[in-house]
């Protein structure tokens, strides 16, 4: 039994593949299931679209309660700490708290007394588990499997929570990951896969080409933009020279014109990112059902 979800590498294989199939069933129309009734509170201390109203749609779909809490106007202005707030939230009545945090692994420092049940949304350059399984729901929708799959992924990585929680998911399942990125955006380790920094080199056969955010907001100090545009930058002469069948996905948002141009986001190609913003809505009502202890 899951009680949280706060990252990939906490989940085997089994685990990912059941909500997976769940997100398949809510897809094509499962019914809601016995987690009807349960509350869910949105704790999120770092801006989002598509995460929070994803997770948000997924609990009206499941005809959950969300409790309206906005964290620039909570108590938090008045000082009181996230795990005061926590406790306060779950004696009013909150079964699941979904938090997304600015800060890398907040909600393991959070030693609470009560057994509210919890859902990283995001933290810091840590992980995003909900976001690496909806791409992977994404990626097998359109591959089948990613075993033996070349999947590259450009861009910022030492900064991002999608690539790592991405790479956790994608060495369980056995897809080749490339990582492509300019020294000052490689990470520390080489978090177990392949590096190639030249982008035409790394695209060769890729089947899925995964750009990255620019997380200008985790950075101490700049980055050479128009350096990094000159030679990270795709455009669809790029990807149709080198992978023309190569999926394009991109976890949102897009910095336009910085991690690919908008020739390239606005083609075809470019509806696959949009394609995964629609899929966190069966995912997320897939984690909430396995969490809550919903029908499978
Ligand atoms: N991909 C993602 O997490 O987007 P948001 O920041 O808009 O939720």
């Amino acid at each position: 039994m899951l009680k949280d979800l706060i990252d990939i590498k906490s989940l085997d294989k089994f685990q990912i593949t059941d909500i997976i199939d769940m997100a398949k069933r809510f897809e094509n129309g499962m019914a809601p299931s016995t987690v009807e009734g349960k509350t869910a509170v949105m704790i999120f201390c770092e801006n989002s679209t598509r995460t929070k109203c994803s997770f948000e749609l997924a609990c009206q779909r499941l005809k959950m309660n969300i409790l309206n809490f906005e964290s620039a106007t909570s108590s938090f202005s008045k000082g009181e700490s996230l795990k005061d707030t926590l406790d306060n939230l779950y004696f009013i009545g909150a079964d699941v708290a979904i938090i997304r945090h600015s800060k890398s692994n907040i909600i393991d420092e959070i030693d609470l007394k009560y057994p509210l049940q919890f859902v990283n949304a995001g933290d810091g350059n840590h992980a995003h588990p909900t976001q690496a399984l909806l791409d992977y729901y994404t990626m097998i929708e359109k591959l089948g499997s990613v075993e033996g799959k070349k999947i590259v992924i450009v861009g910022d990585v030492a900064h991002s929570r999608v690539a790592k929680s991405n790479i956790e998911l994608l060495n369980k399942f056995g897809a080749i990951v490339t990582i492509c990125c300019p020294e000052y955006f490689a990470p520390s380790n080489n978090l177990g896969v392949e590096f190639q920094a030249d982008l035409q080199i790394a695209l060769k056969n890729a089947d899925v080409v995964m750009l990255l955010r620019v997380q200008k907001e985790r950075h101490a100090s700049g980055f050479p933009e128009s350096e990094y545009i000159k030679n990270y930058q795709l455009n669809s002469d790029i990807l149709n020279k080198i992978a023309p069948d190569a999926i394009l996905m991109h976890p949102g948002p897009v910095n336009r014109e910085v991690e690919l141009t908008s020739e390239l986001l606005d083609s075809k190609k470019g509806e696959t990112i949009l394609e995964q913003a629609k899929n966190g809505v069966f995912i997320r009502m897939a984690v909430l059902n396995t969490i809550l202890g919903g029908v499978k």
